[in-house]
């Protein structure tokens, strides 16, 4: 299985510091927001990686990673034409790296204490999500379930009503099936190929597995979560 990171966006939420590099350059505690998520990819067993990013500061990634030798991974990089595709357009930059292979896909702005290890050498053919209870849903993808709460129904992406507390968090596996399926899609209201409409491309399929996240999650698109990761990391670091 190959990983991709999908580091796009124009991160406008975290302006002016979006204005001055890219928003997964910035710091999260003591490092730079992507290396969190080469180190989730790598523990969960995946060494080869392509960053997907937008044209704005794409040099400073490669300025800053490299070939990812020094942080024990090989990396690969396209570019994005358009930054607001949507999270599905951007990983169809990523079909001819991932070579009919399966792929494990993170959200660069998504920081897990956990990692996907068991999930990722388990996985074989259809799509995986992973949920987290949050307090407050209606700011990502939420998952339905029936009323035994162990079948899920749907992933409604922003509702205003959630329908439960299980948010979609930023880490899918997908079989090879995922970019023919994107290319189907139709971009939603706010003009984008949304993940969750390829999440539930699979489902209707009966193809879409689940599982939940037990340790911190955040998406530190925004300047609160950005401080709060923060804070939650440098809490746990180990003092010297
Ligand atoms: C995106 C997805 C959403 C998911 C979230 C996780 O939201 O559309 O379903 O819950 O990432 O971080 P966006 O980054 O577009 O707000």
């Amino acid at each position: 299985m190959k990983g991709v990171i999908l580091a796009g966006g124009l991160g406008t939420r975290l302006h002016p510091l979006t204005k001055i590099t890219n928003k997964h350059l910035l710091p999260v505690y003591d490092k730079p927001m992507i290396l969190y998520g080469i180190e989730t990819l790598k523990r969960s067993g995946l060494t080869e990686i392509m960053i997907v990013c937008g044209r704005e500061h794409a040099g400073h990634f490669m300025n800053f990673l490299g070939s990812g030798k020094e942080f024990g991974v090989k990396l690969s990089y396209a570019l994005q034409d358009k930054n607001n595709g949507g999270i599905s357009d951007a990983l169809l930059y990523a079909e001819d790296f991932a070579d009919r292979n399966n792929v494990a896909v993170i959200l660069g702005d998504n920081i897990f204490e956990d990692n996907f290890s068991k999930a990722v050498s388990e996985f074989k053919t259809g799509a995986m999500v992973f949920f987290k209870k949050v307090p407050d849903p209606e700011r990502f993808g939420v998952a339905v379930f029936d009323k035994s709460g162990k079948k899920l129904l749907a992933i409604e992406e922003k509702p205003k009503k959630p329908k439960s507390e299980y948010a979609q968090t930023g880490f899918y596996l997908y079989d090879s099936k995922v970019f023919s399926y994107i290319k189907k899609l139709k971009p939603s209201a706010r003009g984008e190929l949304e993940v969750t409409d390829t999440n539930n491309e699979y489902l209707k399929r009966g193809k879409l597995g689940f599982s939940f996240v037990s340790g911190f999650w955040f998406d530190v698109g925004m300047f609160d979560s950005l401080l709060q990761a923060s804070n939650t990391i440098a809490q746990r670091a180990p003092k010297s």
